[in-house]
């Protein structure tokens, strides 16, 4: 099938990857819009229309329109011309069950939302009359305003519901709980517990979307999917970058989702940490295992650094703060065994002079923290903008 881009750049007569470079955007994004999956927003056709100008061929606008399907457009994001959406999946609650193209076509559409985000255009209408719940029966500041600014920017009605203002203080089950706000036409529900499992089994109560916003110690998809944002954008790819997650990986969900989403996209995967903090059978998820900072972090390309999360461990595991920092704890000197342009990482709340050194967490040449943090905001637009607009259609 020809669709308008690719007849453009028939016209054109330049490459996929002549013409990624022109839109700013990778090579697949360029195919699944010649595929008819996605639309260019308005600054790529721009590019696209100076470029014809200069070269002295005559496009206009009205040529990138599709004519001959019957489309719905989804305001600069991906139109769905052969009734197959390329996203199938009624809920988000891990990175386990995601496909490289579903993980892909999530990181295309929070790019575009990153880019949407750093211009004063940023307030959209697209889910107006949506409502999305955020649902958190653990303490979050930085993943639950993210999402109600995700939502917000969509232009969704969103509210926040936390466990201490819940009837769960009063004995209602968290699946009553879920029950009753599907009752009242909920278009999303963003749930933290801090129980594994817990979020997939309230899904399965309710035909509203669920977006897992971390259960226990087993997944926070969303999570994994800004991390691989924010890392993409800065090297270009994921494919065959090394990777350290380094600290507390026996109790972390982050760990958990971003193994899984860095393998699937081709990274490679060292943790790093003592051996009272690696989950057993770890090995068996194709990862390296490393009790030492100076040799794991050899070579690699980034360095993820985990809190030690003291609310989920039954138990000491490390005999001292001090000396958890002196053997684990990111300084200069341990980061010396990075390549020089590894970047760091850490999903937050730090924990400074415990897991990281303050000033290396400062340290804006290397540290993209506050980027990560960004990121969050974007990767959660394009999830909640998938998952609603999906949640109407027969999809698992
Ligand atoms: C993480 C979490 O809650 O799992 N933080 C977050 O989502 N910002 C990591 C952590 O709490 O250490």
């Amino acid at each position: 099938m020809s669709t308008p881009l690719k007849i453009i750049r028939e016209k054109l007569k330049i490459t996929q990857t002549e013409l990624a470079a022109l839109m700013n955007t990778t090579q697949a994004t360029i195919s699944r819009m010649e595929a008819g999956q996605w639309e260019p927003n308005a600054s790529q056709v721009q590019a696209v229309l100076e470029k014809s100008n200069s070269l002295g061929i005559d496009l206009s606008i009205d040529d990138f329109v599709l004519t001959n399907h019957s489309t719905q457009t989804t305001n600069g994001s991906y139109k769905d011309i052969s009734g197959e959406l390329p996203f199938n999946h009624r809920h988000l609650l891990g990175i386990q069950n995601l496909s490289a193209n579903d993980i892909n076509f999530i990181l295309d559409l929070s790019n575009n939302y990153a880019e949407r985000n750093r211009t004063a255009d940023r307030k959209l209408s697209l889910l107006t009359g949506k409502t999305v719940i955020n649902l958190f029966f653990e303490e979050s500041t930085r993943t639950r305003t993210s999402f109600e600014l995700a939502g917000k920017r969509l232009g969704a009605d969103v509210i926040n519901i936390s466990v201490a203002s819940s009837s769960i203080k009063k004995g209602e089950t968290v699946i009553d709980t879920a029950v009753t706000l599907n009752a009242m036409h909920a278009d999303a529900l963003v749930v933290r517990h801090p129980h594994a499992g817990a979020v997939q089994l309230l899904s399965e109560k309710v035909n509203c979307s669920v977006i897992n916003a971390g259960d226990g110690s087993h997944e926070h998809p969303t999570q994994a999917l800004l991390d691989a944002l924010t890392i993409s954008r800065r090297k270009g790819s994921l494919q065959g970058l090394l990777v350290a997650l380094c600290g507390d990986v026996a109790h972390s969900r982050v760990a958990r989702s971003n193994i899984y989403l860095l393998q699937t996209m081709g990274a490679r995967i060292r943790i790093i940490a003592p051996p009272t903090l690696i989950p057993a059978g770890v090995e068996r998820l194709g990862v390296e295992v490393f009790h030492d900072m100076n040799a794991g972090l050899a070579d690699c390309d980034i360095v993820m650094m985990l809190r030690l999360q003291r609310e989920r461990m039954k138990g000491s595991f490390v005999p001292s703060v001090h000396e958890y920092f002196h053997f684990y704890g990111l300084d200069y000197e341990k980061l010396k065994h990075a390549k020089s342009d590894a970047l760091i990482m850490h999903p937050g709340p730090m924990n400074r002079g415990v897991e990281i050194d303050s000033e290396v967490a400062d340290d804006f040449d290397r540290s993209v923290i506050h980027e990560q943090v960004e990121m969050g905001v974007a990767v959660r637009m394009a999830c909640l903008d998938i998952l609603t607009r999906t949640k109407n259609r027969n999809v698992l």
